[in-house]
């Protein structure tokens, strides 16, 4: 039979969705998301020395990089369309306050001087702020005694993360994406960068950042696993919804100009409630686990990995997401291309 040949009958129906999905053109015309690689914000990591190209097992395609090999990354990168990135540093040294994430002459700060050297304004360069790399215990601050239990002191590492913002916003730093979760941190990052004359640095908040499973293999890359206990004290409940209104309308009260929603799979919900509430720039990071979960399969031959990538990014955007943090970012660039 010819398709559209049928005799019409009084029962067929009248509403025919597939009408805008016969062909290819209508059903781009009709599309209500897309992906470019300008939505895109590649993590990199980067470490002492020259030379470095070290493969992260558990996230083939990475690399923990040297200040050089950086640049040479991040210059691949942008032929492929990619103008964003987030710094991550495995610093010289670790200690119980993290001092090594203060340091002018820190590893994320040296980085900044050199892509920016590198590649001037053509690179908007994000950075983590946050102490688990740089702490000998791998907790996201200094510690204090919460009856006879270890536990971050929110308080106390507010100023300390400040000093962190302040010195990468003078390295060069484009927008400052503190990740602690600690109550009031963006106030005191506000206050710190305004009080050193960086009062058009914005920040984009890991305001809804989950206690999460997902996590794993980022901890390998950044070597930043806690050393005892977990981050249930300052990361949030993957239970919850309505708290992480709560967490992005305060950090919103506090400054913040962009809002971060982490993992993305597990929260995509999460993702459009926070959009439809506040209508403020959202991002979401698609996760290190999320991420190795798709190489893994697709490494056995399981699953399509292009299709499923493009998938997985496309249903994060339709979510609500403005930008994507993604490890994908490179290959879906090319892909795109
Ligand atoms: C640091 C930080 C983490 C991630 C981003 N910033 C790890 C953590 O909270 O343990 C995770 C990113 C990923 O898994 O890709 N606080
Ligand atoms: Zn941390």
């Amino acid at each position: 039979p010819i398709c559209g040949d049928d005799a019409p009958s009084p029962t067929f129906p009248v509403a025919r969705p597939r009408r805008l999905r016969y062909n290819p053109l209508v059903r781009e015309l009709v599309r209500e998301t897309h992906l470019s690689p300008r939505d895109l914000i590649l993590p990199l990591f980067v470490r002492p020395g020259t030379g470095v190209r070290q493969e992260i097992g558990s996230m083939p395609g990475n690399y923990q990089l040297s200040t050089d090999t950086l640049v040479d990354e991040v210059g691949a990168a942008r032929d492929l369309g990619i103008t964003a990135f987030i710094l991550f540093g495995i610093p010289e040294y670790k200690d119980a306050t993290g001092s090594s994430a203060l340091k002018d002459e820190g590893i994320v700060q040296k980085a900044l001087r050199a892509l920016r050297k590198a590649h001037g304004s053509d690179v908007l360069l994000m950075t983590d702020e946050c102490f688990c790399e740089y702490t000998d215990h791998g907790h996201c601050g200094v510690l204090c005694d919460r009856g006879g239990v270890l536990d971050v002191d929110n308080d106390a590492t507010l100023p300390l993360l400040a000093d962190q913002c302040v010195s990468h916003a003078r390295a060069g730093a484009d927008v400052i994406a503190p990740s602690g979760m600690m109550d009031g941190m963006v106030r005191a990052i506000r206050a710190g960068l305004d009080g050193a004359g960086y009062t058009d640095v914005p920040i984009l908040s890991y305001a809804a950042k989950y206690a999460s499973g997902f996590y794993g293999p980022f901890r390998d890359a950044a070597e930043s696993p806690p050393q005892f206990g977990d981050r249930n004290t300052y990361q949030m409940d993957p239970a919850n919804g309505d708290e992480a209104i709560k967490e992005v309308a305060i950090d919103l009260a506090e400054g913040a100009d962009m809002i971060m929603v982490k993992p993305a799979l597990s929260y995509l919900d999460i993702i459009r409630r926070v959009k439809e509430k506040f209508r403020v720039p959202v991002a979401a990071y698609n996760v290190s686990g999320e991420f190795a979960m798709v190489k893994a399969a697709a490494a056995k031959g399981w699953i399509d990995e292009r299709r499923v990538t493009l998938e997985i990014l496309t249903s994060i955007r339709r979510a609500g997401a403005d930008m994507v943090l993604t490890y994908h970012a490179r290959d879906v660039a090319k892909w795109l291309k």
